[in-house]
């Protein structure tokens, strides 16, 4: 069953949102998120604020996003705090999501284990952290993208039979 996924992309970054640097990243989340055919129907640049974070968070799940990416604040700078943000919010976690970027970015750079993005489930709406450089966005999304339909019907709650699912492995080169 092919699904349809309301996406939203929100860019955590106080340059960006200031207008001092382009959103390069929250382009290439919204430019890769066409490969899983997700709707991009939301789209905003957001300072490193909990708060201001949080609320939109909820807000989106409220409307019942599928699915809500992140990118930025994930790492250790005093005002990183996406991952707090989204934990404050989630009800479930979805480890093998986070391990599976983490694999994926120690394999390319060190920096890797410097992101703390964390991905879960509130409600019906899969929340994904990505860290803030285009290059990062990529590296971690890609491994976690084949499982991103499943994770989105399995949310909605289909009773389909993981068993005679396909593997997830159509989006690997
Ligand atoms: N992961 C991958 N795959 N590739 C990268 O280039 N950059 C790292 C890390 N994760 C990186 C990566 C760096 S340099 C930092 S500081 C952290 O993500 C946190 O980034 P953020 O605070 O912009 O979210």
């Amino acid at each position: 069953m092919m699904i349809l996924i309301r996406a939203a992309v929100i860019t955590l970054s106080d340059k960006g949102f200031t207008g001092e640097r382009e959103d390069q990243s929250g382009k290439m989340v919204i430019e890769m998120l066409q490969q899983i055919d997700a709707v991009v129907e939301y789209y905003k640049i957001l300072p490193d604020e909990f708060d201001l974070i949080k609320k939109e968070l909820l807000n989106l799940c409220q409307k019942n996003f599928d699915l809500i990416v992140t990118t930025g604040g994930t790492g250790v700078s005093p005002r990183d705090v996406t991952p707090e943000a989204t934990l404050s919010v989630i009800e479930k976690r979805l480890y093998g999501m986070e391990i599976a970027m983490m694999i994926e970015s120690l394999k390319q750079t060190p920096f890797g284990m410097l992101s703390r993005a964390v991905a879960g489930v509130k409600g019906q709406t899969l929340i994904v952290n990505l860290p803030g450089s285009p290059k990062a966005v990529q590296e971690n999304l890609k491994p976690i993208l084949a499982a991103i339909p499943h994770a989105v019907e399995k949310i909605k709650g289909s009773t389909t039979d993981c068993a005679i699912q396909k593997t997830g492995k159509d989006h690997e080169d």
